[in-house]
């Protein structure tokens, strides 16, 4: 890992967190350092996202596993569970357990600016302002509206070395607690135009992909034509899939047998994901498909064990499933192995 990169990381948690010097001492990285990485190996970093301890350490276990480089990503909703600490904290054990792993914490959705200030203070090295839709996630912005909160953004974080990701086009399904929104694909044109206006490090794209358990009616069809348009418009910026939960079908029927109800769950084809990395996708969202992982295992153990009420006997066995589907996720994305190339670059 360069020293400068380092330096510049440790200097801004210096200056800016202003809850927690020890912070200098433990090396997140940029976000940015992992884009840069993937883009230009043709993989894609998993983001994956966490709200409690046994969450963030399946993820550091599965990144230490496969030597993945990662994204631990928290979204408002997140933080606010965790009373904004309390997260952050669990997430720099992680790292200072494997500091091997390069590891970016990363804001999910960030809905204005003032939550974005609140994560860069609290350490995180990548955010994303999401002005696809408007704070109550009921609306959505204008393209100029957009703009223009990402561009307030990045204006606040790009002298503090911290990565900025934004989204336009909106990605189909339920986006951070209350927002439900149809798929509104992104136009080149217009994206184009966006990165010139407000050239943030990554840019999410919606190409049909959808958050939750229940993202399609029918077949999975990933745009790849529009992708492939964006990505010739802008072959020097590394973009980003929301939305991209496979649903494994033996998880969900994990979750029904044990006396869940999970009907019509559906998610992306994950060779069709796998195609996209050619196209600049250089970080994947993945969450559902770590909800469901965490629930069948916690609904089993429950069923067959009606006597059991230490937790630790089912959040650890919900820990390993979620370390599994995670693990699965960094290879599918072509991630293994990268870990160690950055941190000696
Ligand atoms: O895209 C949204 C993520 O799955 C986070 O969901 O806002 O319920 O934490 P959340
Ligand atoms: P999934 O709901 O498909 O896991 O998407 C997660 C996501 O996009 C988080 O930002
Ligand atoms: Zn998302």
């Amino acid at each position: 890992m360069k020293n400068k990169e380092l330096t510049r990381v440790s200097w801004s948690f210096l200056v800016y967190s202003k809850e927690l010097l020890l912070i200098d001492f433990i090396m997140l990285v940029p976000g940015k350092l992992l884009l840069d990485h993937a883009f230009a190996n043709q993989y894609a970093v998993g983001a994956f996202n966490a709200n409690n301890m046994e969450q963030v350490q399946a993820i550091i276990d599965a990144a230490a596993a496969t030597n993945s480089p990662v994204f631990i990503q928290v979204s408002r909703g997140a933080l606010e569970y965790s009373r904004m600490t309390y997260l952050r904290n669990i997430i720099l054990a992680a790292v200072e357990e494997h500091p091997e792993i390069p590891v970016a914490m990363h804001l999910d959705h960030g809905s204005d600016l003032e939550i974005v200030k609140r994560a860069i203070e609290l350490g995180f090295t990548s955010v994303m302002i999401d002005g696809s839709l408007d704070p109550t996630g009921k609306r959505a912005l204008s393209f100029e509206e957009n703009l223009a909160v990402t561009q307030s953004v990045l204006e606040y974080a790009r002298p503090l070395g911290v990565t900025v990701e934004a989204e336009l086009g909106t990605i189909g399904g339920v986006e951070d607690e209350a927002g439900v929104n149809a798929i509104h694909y992104t136009d080149p044109a217009q994206a184009e135009l966006f990165m010139k206006e407000a050239p943030v490090d990554s840019l999410a794209v919606a190409i049909g992909t959808a958050h939750g358990a229940v993202k399609f009616e029918g077949e999975c069809i990933l745009r790849h034509d529009l992708l492939q348009e964006i990505h010739k418009r802008l072959p020097n910026t590394p973009l980003v899939m929301h939305g991209s939960s496979s649903v494994p079908e033996e998880l969900v029927a994990q979750v029904n047998k044990y006396g869940g109800h999970m009907p019509n769950a559906k998610g992306v084809d994950i060779e069709q994901l796998q195609q996209t990395t050619q196209f600049g996708v250089s970080k994947i969202n993945v969450d559902t498909d770590g909800r469901i992982a965490v629930t069948a295992a916690i609904r089993k153990i429950f069923a067959e064990k009606p006597e059991e009420f230490d937790p630790r006997k089912y959040l650890g066995p919900a820990r390993d499933a979620l370390t599994e589907v995670v693990k699965a996720r960094m290879i599918a994305f072509g991630a293994a192995g990268h870990a160690s190339k950055i941190s000696q670059s």
